[in-house]
């Protein structure tokens, strides 16, 4: 893969390997890959996030540690560069979870989180038009999202995103729903899920996948079991990020692509889609 997207991947898995090189938190990790993922543009999450079909743009994203299962999540959130970093701050500065739509802008207007001054013209479609343009999005992908292990043996995952292509305005999809987007335990792993975020949510797939690593089950195979489920069961599409607690790891996915790395510090990172 030589394409802006590849390149972006090896840049943030080495941005990401360095930080727990040097002994940050794998929350660190996680939030600082994503965030560089978000301000890209090339990737639909932050300043790539597609747009809803009233024309504006509303993203997605939530973050979670394994040690103490603490939680952050905005959902509807506009005019922010890095969603994750507010989702970050919904975890240390309250004892919520998930803040959405103009409350969870508010929020990070209070924490002076980065605005980003992308302008789009309204879309002033009559809302039974929007009903009738809307689709699921078995074959979109696009949300960005990390899993990290730290030198203290904790797992975090995140995951940011800017939902799939004609939704009506308000549609939130997996990625701020703690157990269905991410889900980080120590004792089990952490899971970052991309793909189509209403099958994903009807099965509390990354807690799914989570429940299966606590049982013993190998990533791969936790991953594969759920995902197969997943679409038998709901005629569904999505792709897994799934590290165990002894570093361990699997991607896996039922969608056409799914651009993904890992690296282990070792030559360069390896990227495929
Ligand atoms: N997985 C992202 C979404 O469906 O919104």
């Amino acid at each position: 893969m030589t394409s802006p997207q590849a390149a972006c991947l090896r840049a943030v898995l080495q941005l990401g390997y360095h930080l727990l090189d040097r002994g940050s938190s794998a929350l660190v990790a996680v939030e600082q890959t994503i965030r560089v993922l978000e301000r890209s543009g090339l990737f639909n999450a932050g300043k790539g996030a597609h747009l809803q079909l009233d024309g504006v743009r509303r993203m997605d994203a939530s973050i979670m540690e394994g040690d103490s299962l603490r939680a952050g999540a905005v959902a509807s959130i506009e005019g922010t560069v890095y969603p994750i970093s507010v989702a970050r701050c919904v975890m240390e500065e309250t004892d919520h979870v998930l803040l959405v739509g103009p409350m969870a802008t508010k929020f990070a207007r209070y924490f002076k989180m980065e605005r980003h001054g992308l302008r789009t013209p309204p879309r002033r479609l009559p809302y039974g038009t929007m009903l009738k343009q809307i689709r699921s999005a078995r074959n979109q992908h696009g949300t960005v999202g990390a899993v990290a292990l730290d030198r203290t043996g904790t797992v975090a995952a995140g995951a940011s995103t800017g939902g799939i292509d004609l939704m009506l305005p308000g549609r939130v999809g997996d990625t701020p729903i703690i157990g269905c987007g991410v889900y980080a335990d120590n004792e089990a792993g952490a899971v970052s899920m991309t793909g189509w975020g209403e099958s994903i949510i009807r099965l509390a797939v990354a807690k799914e996948i989570c429940d299966r690593l606590a049982q013993g089950t190998a990533p791969a195979t936790a991953a594969r079991v759920v995902l197969k489920r997943l679409v038998t069961r709901v005629q569904g599409a999505a792709g897994a990020l799934v590290l165990g607690p002894n570093g361990r790891f699997a991607i896996e996915h039922v969608t056409p692509h799914m651009a993904a790395g890992w690296w282990d510090g070792r030559s360069e990172p390896t990227v495929r889609d």
